[in-house]
């Protein structure tokens, strides 16, 4: 038996699930799914399957003639959950299972309707990626395996299911409303994914809606009116948008991410929301992943650099063919600054900054990092670099259509480019990429005027005139610039000229925040407090939460407000403050 995945129980000798049949009732008051899953094998089998499962209760099996079948659920283990395995009598072709998850699954956020924009009504959503689909359902929840699936949810008729998937119908029954989907297209399982709430929708174009909470709609519907023109801009580049629909799900503000490619369905937090449609490169972010990573995908989180940098590259082409090669080349620069933090961020584990991984006993969540995202791009860029951006492309495409609906690890990479263009690999030291740590001396630094003149001015205030032109982005590389700690009076004129404290920019706001706590100007405290208490998305919570934390005066703030508001968190971005906090107490000074 193999192994091939270091996050799965899957066992490569057994039966591979072909499709998953799902229906689950959502129930608000116990926070549980009451569940139902069928898994169709691609072949019958004999012996017995290994599945994932996490904190589920299961209570019974059956194939596909309702006959019971054998099962043994296993201790849990720390990073994968428990294993559930299922004896298979020769010849069964699918098993269905009754179960149940739990409250704390760590897929699902329950929200209390005072959580919620609208605040009248309970929301529930999932996120999946990297592996915690096995919390929703019972299956092999590794990439490597992609399935088929479809869904009925039952949810209260005040509510309405979006999925991403196909949406079928919708009936009322007495108190309840039943929703159908299906995803015909095959997709590793973690990109399952639905979200219950108060929802409404506005048509952005003929394949693209946008659906939110209705206070927040006619905002989301302002800042994602370009979504047409950047599917347009990506299938020009990439080639065709396989996925029919684009749809796009503003999420309630505790979604710990900036945004998720569930197929069909991209949930976008809503902190990119800024009225000016300043920050919509994350939901070209998310777009180019229907190529990067639903298209072709990671096998397993060893190889997640395959998802993020390739899909970080896309992102910038559709930038760059959107706003110019400038623009783009201003989020490269804000990519590169990001990527060095990174890298010494893992000074002391510096076997997580090699974009492919080895994570046997690493928890993928652990590993998160900006480094395969903006390392891969670079090294894509160097790539491109190499042989041209004409013949880069058209390597990429061939890329995409080699793979298509595949699940590939580094070596099917790099097997692929060595053949379509012999000795580019090695000149440009891919290795030293691929398996090296930290960043090759080579890496190219991206140019660009507005950031020289960024840089030029050291810190120093700029003039109104300057200033007054520039973008939102433009902002968060100047403020990121200043060396800290900034003085008093740098930061009140900074503050009195640009009102940076009540700027709803989330991007801006935050680079502002950080650089006063780190300058000890504690007039931004009450503003964090705010912030803190109002969104949950990790890569603002962590900044803030550790500026806190490192500053002897605001370090008890930083625990009193977790305990405060660790309840408002999701799991994940719950465990990550934890994790900051922790750390950040073992450096005090006792
Ligand atoms: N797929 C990721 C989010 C993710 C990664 C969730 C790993 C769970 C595990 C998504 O595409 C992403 O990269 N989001 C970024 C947006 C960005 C790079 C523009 C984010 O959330 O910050
Ligand atoms: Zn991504």
């Amino acid at each position: 038996m193999t192994r091939r995945d270091p996050h799965s129980y899957n066992d490569d000798t057994q039966v591979e699930t072909e499709s998953l049949s799902l229906r689950a009732r959502v129930d608000f008051e116990t926070r549980t799914l009451h569940a139902e899953a069928t898994l169709t094998f691609r072949v019958p089998g004999a012996g017995s399957v290994d599945l994932d499962t996490r904190d589920l209760a299961i209570d019974a099996v059956v194939d596909q003639r309702d006959q019971l079948l054998a099962f043994e659920l296993h201790p849990a283990e720390p990073i994968l959950g428990s294993r559930l395995s299922i004896a298979l009598p020769a010849g069964t072709s699918a098993i269905r299972i009754r179960y149940r998850t739990s409250p704390d699954a760590s897929a699902l956020q329950w929200l209390e309707p005072a959580q919620t924009t609208g605040g009248r009504l309970p929301f529930l959503f999932s996120q999946c990626q990297a592996i915690h689909a096995r919390s929703v359902v019972p299956l092999q929840d590794t990439p490597r395996l992609r399935i088929r699936y479809d869904a009925e949810l039952t949810i209260p008729r005040s509510l309405k299911a979006v999925m991403a998937a196909a949406h079928c119908s919708r009936s009322v029954q007495g108190e309840v409303a039943i929703e159908r989907y299906e995803m015909p297209q095959p997709i590793p399982p973690y990109l399952l994914a639905f979200a219950v709430g108060d929802l409404a929708s506005r048509e952005l174009s003929a394949r693209s809606r946008v659906w939110a909470e209705p206070a927040v709609l006619e905002r989301a519907e302002f800042e994602f009116a370009g979504v047409e023109a950047m599917i347009v801009v990506a299938e020009a580049l990439f080639g065709p948008y396989d996925w029919e629909r684009f749809d796009v799900l503003t999420m309630p503000p505790s979604f710990p991410y900036g945004g998720m490619e569930n197929p069909r369905l991209t949930f976008l937090t809503p902190t990119v929301i800024a009225g000016d449609r300043s920050l919509v490169n994350v939901l070209a972010h998310e777009l180019a992943h229907s190529w990067t990573g639903n298209l072709v995908t990671n096998a397993n989180a060893e190889h997640f650099w395959l998802n993020e940098g390739f899909t970080v590259y896309a992102e910038r082409r559709i930038i760059e063919a959107l706003d110019g090669p400038e623009v783009a080349s201003l989020h490269a620069a804000l990519g590169r600054r990001t990527l060095d933090e990174s890298i010494a961020r893992f000074e002391h584990r510096p076997e997580l900054t090699r974009l492919r991984t080895r994570l046997t006993g690493i928890d993928p969540d652990d590993a998160y990092s900006q480094v395969p995202y903006q390392k891969g791009y670079f090294f894509l860029k160097t790539l491109e670099a190499a042989v041209g951006r004409d013949v880069f492309t058209q390597w990429l495409r061939s890329y995409l259509d080699a793979f298509r609906f595949g699940s590939i690890t580094t070596e099917d990479f790099e097997a692929h480019f060595e053949r379509a263009l012999p000795g580019v690999l090695a000149k440009v030291e891919a290795k030293r990429w691929i398996d090296g740590e930290g960043l090759p001396e080579t890496a190219p630094r991206p140019q660009s005027e507005r950031l020289d003149a960024i840089e030029r001015l050291a810190g120093a205030l700029p003039a109104d005139a300057v200033a007054r032109l520039w973008s939102p982005t433009e902002w968060q590389l100047y403020l990121e610039s200043i060396a800290r700690p900034a003085s008093e009076d740098q930061c009140r004129a900074l503050d009195e000229r640009f009102a940076l404290t009540r700027s709803t920019n989330f991007e801006v706001l935050v680079a502002w925040l950080v650089l006063a706590l780190q300058s000890g100007y504690h007039r931004v405290v009450p503003r964090v407090e705010e912030v803190l208490g109002a969104v949950g998305r990790m890569k603002f919570l962590r900044p803030l939460y550790l500026a806190l934390a490192r500053d002897e005066r605001t370090r008890p703030l930083a625990n009193s407000l977790f305990e405060r508001l660790r309840a408002g968190y999701h799991p994940i971005a719950r465990q990550v403050v934890e994790s900051v906090l922790r750390e950040s107490a073992d450096r005090a000074p006792s």
